[in-house]
């Protein structure tokens, strides 16, 4: 069976929370790449996304839920981790908390942890497809394991149509890049994984920010095993020019077969990064790539260039 790709009407939602509530995959539009959603109760669903995706399954799933009230039933809030959610929900930013006595999700999709990942995505269709289900959504990135995350339903299509059963298409992801990741349940927030939300934005809310992230010999999120978001080309970080034989991805002005952003704008790079590696990945051995500033957005475009650079 080859899922279909819809377009986003009403009928579509409707049509969607029913394959979910059958226990079926459908990948959702959110506005950092496309998910692969679940129904999060449900362990045979679950074991589908990872057999879909070849995932292992010691990597647990982030629980998309439709309001505030619904993390709340899923995890317990410090006062620290609400600030968070009220200042950035919905949003690209994935909460670490201890799971509630209430939880509904499976162990399988936390992989047996005591704590839970949540988030509100801001993506219109994934809000009403939350609404339409009207519980939690597992949702990890609608790629198989290791690859580079979809940021347009064609991406979906290309690597999992005949493993899922229906693509909603959203349009082009407008972040790019996957949510901010913060572990909330201790005095401090730790960066399990940079994305979408600038550590600055977490640090305005509040300071103090530890960034275990950084040692990537000790993963605090199993997430950030270090191969992770892969091209099968070979990619040169931090290039000023290509060498012979390179595609150059280019930040900035200056000639390069495509370019991250020429205005050199960190969101619109982050927006095309893995649109343009799997362009550039399906046309070329060797992939040179301009040095990314390291400030803002930069932190996490530069966190999966690097994971994606490293070759097993
Ligand atoms: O932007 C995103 O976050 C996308 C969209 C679809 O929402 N989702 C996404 O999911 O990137 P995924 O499964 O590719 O990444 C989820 C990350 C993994 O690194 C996982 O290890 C981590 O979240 N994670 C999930 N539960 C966790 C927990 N209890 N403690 C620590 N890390 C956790
Ligand atoms: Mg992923």
């Amino acid at each position: 069976m080859t899922a279909p790709i819809l377009s986003p009407t009403p009928d579509t939602v409707d049509r969607a929370a029913d394959t979910l509530h059958r226990g079926g995959l459908v990948a959702m539009p959110t506005e950092t790449v496309y998910g692969l959603a679940a129904n999060a109760a449900n362990g045979e669903a679950v074991a589908r996304i990872y057999a879909a995706k070849g995932r292992p399954s010691f990597n647990p799933l982030i629980a998309h839920v439709a309001s505030l009230e619904m993390a709340q039933r899923e995890g317990v809030f410090s006062p620290k981790a609400l600030s968070l959610a009220e200042a950035f929900w919905p949003g690209p930013l994935t909460l670490i908390v201890d799971v509630a006595a209430t939880g509904t999700v499976s162990d399988l999709a936390r992989a047996g942890l005591e704590s839970i990942a949540l988030r509100i995505p801001a993506h219109p269709v994934a809000q009403a497809l939350l609404i339409a289900f009207g519980a939690p959504l597992v949702a990890p990135s609608a790629n198989p394991s290791g690859q580079i995350s979809p940021t347009h339903a064609e991406h979906v299509a290309e690597d999992m149509a005949e493993k899922i059963d229906l693509i909603i298409d959203g349009g082009p992801c407008t972040s790019g890049v996957e949510s901010t990741i913060i572990d909330a349940r201790g005095a401090r927030p730790a960066l399990l994984r940079p994305g979408s939300l600038a550590a600055a934005e977490i640090e305005r809310i509040w300071p103090g920010l530890i960034r275990p992230a950084l040692n990537p010999d000790a993963p605090q999120s199993p997430g950030q095993l270090l191969r992770h978001y892969a091209p099968s080309a070979h990619l040169r970080l931090n290039a000023d020019a290509p060498q012979a034989g390179e595609a150059y991805l280019g930040f900035g002005g200056g000639t390069a077969t495509l370019n991250l952003s020429p205005t050199a704008d960190l969101a619109e790079a982050a927006a095309n990064l893995f649109a343009m590696l799997r362009q550039l990945d399906a046309n070329h051995d060797h992939i040179a790539v301009a040095p990314i500033p390291n400030q803002g957005l930069g932190e996490a475009i530069n966190d999966r260039l690097t994971r994606a650079a490293k070759h097993a």
